[in-house]
């Protein structure tokens, strides 16, 4: 077993571990790359497109012909029930642990290697009062949200994730400034610290911090970095406001935060990236790719993950003009690629 695998949260009971190995098994029966219902719905699509000869190129396009099917609604169902099914049993699962691990979290808050830095006066902001991939509390009102994510994300990746393959793998190739020095690293939304304690591992001699609006996610972030011995500090500050001096790092790094806010404060975002990066610094962007490049699936897929499935912004930030905002606020996009996860592309810019 990895350090990583070792921290995963265990449920209370084995009947709750083998249920959400079973919701996990339906996730893989939707979207398997070879054999699940997503991949007969690409090929359907190919062979429709190929008999009319012009792509799809819309949602409405789209649904019109993928709602009359059996298996588009079928996809759609599978997949609301196994998120309701998932978060069901995860709360109950760790229920009856809840003073345990809050105590847990408590005994780390001193504990280093890395600083925790919570803001008690800390005001959520409107938009983020969401319930992200329809987790209870969303991603800040349970103090549990940590650990409800960390299980629920071992059943969103279906075991990918496990030991951060996905996130080590995203950080591995992450470009460095043309003057090769990387001293500063801001983690944008870092939420349990993935990326954080990857970007460390791939610039040991960097001083990295991840920041996130959730007090909750930070401390099981901080808790699980100090059981890795990974030295990384973290602070409660929104993406748009980050407190950090102008021109600081060398290097900002996103991975899946701007499809979960609305257009405005992306664009907010950005303009922040760009204060706090040094002049040569690199802005590192992961998230969903945008619509001039969808698939017919991937459209049909985030309209329904828009509307029924927690992810109100991710039609909004898709259809956005990512590199516009980048140029409005001074960067400079070097280059724009799709890096095999999916439905992530990856941009880099420089200041
Ligand atoms: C989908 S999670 C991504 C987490 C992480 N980057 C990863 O790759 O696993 C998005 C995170 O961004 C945080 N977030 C959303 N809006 C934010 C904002 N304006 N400022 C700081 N954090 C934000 C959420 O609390 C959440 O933890």
């Amino acid at each position: 077993m990895t350090p990583e695998q070792a921290l995963i949260p265990e449920a209370s009971r084995r009947a709750d571990t083998a249920y959400l190995d079973f919701v996990e098994g339906i996730r893989e029966f939707v979207l398997n790359e070879r054999d699940g219902l997503d991949h007969d719905i690409d090929q359907l699509f190919a062979a429709l497109e190929q008999r009319r000869g012009k792509a799809y190129a819309s949602y409405d396009e789209v649904a019109e012909v993928m709602d009359r099917t059996a298996v588009g609604p079928l996809r759609n169902r599978l997949m609301r029930t196994q998120q309701e099914m998932q978060w069901r049993r995860i709360v109950a699962t760790l229920e009856p642990k809840r003073a345990a691990l809050e105590a847990e979290l408590t005994s780390y808050e001193e504990r280093g290697p890395g600083e925790l830095l919570l803001d008690p006066a800390f005001q959520t902001p409107d938009y983020a009062n969401v319930h992200f991939h329809l987790q209870p509390g969303g991603y800040h009102k349970d103090t549990l949200a940590g650990y409800l994510y960390h299980y629920s994300t071992k059943v969103f990746f279906r075991g990918l994730n496990d030991s951060d393959a996905i996130h080590k793998g995203a950080a591995k190739p992450t470009p460095v400034p043309a003057d090769g020095q990387v001293n500063r690293i801001l983690d944008l939304g870092c939420s349990i610290g993935q990326s954080t304690t990857a970007l460390k591992e791939k610039f040991p001699q960097a001083a990295v911090w991840g920041i996130d609006h959730s007090a909750p996610m930070l401390r099981y972030a901080h808790r699980r970095s100090v059981s890795l011995d990974i030295d990384v500090n973290f602070a409660q500050r929104l993406a748009e406001d980050n407190g950090f001096p102008d021109g600081h790092f060398d290097l900002v790094y996103s991975m899946i935060l701007f499809h979960e806010i609305p257009t405005r404060i992306a664009e907010e975002v950005v303009q922040e990236v760009a204060r706090v990066l040094r002049p040569g610094g690199l802005f590192v962007a992961h998230d969903f790719v945008s619509s001039n490049n969808s698939t017919p699936l991937q459209l049909y897929h985030r309209e329904f993950d828009c509307r029924y499935n927690g992810e109100p912004y991710a039609q909004q930030f898709c259809h956005s003009d990512f590199q516009g905002m980048m140029e409005r606020a001074g960067l400079k996009l070097q280059r724009r690629i799709g890096d095999g996860y999916g439905f992530m592309n990856t941009w880099w810019a420089e200041r």
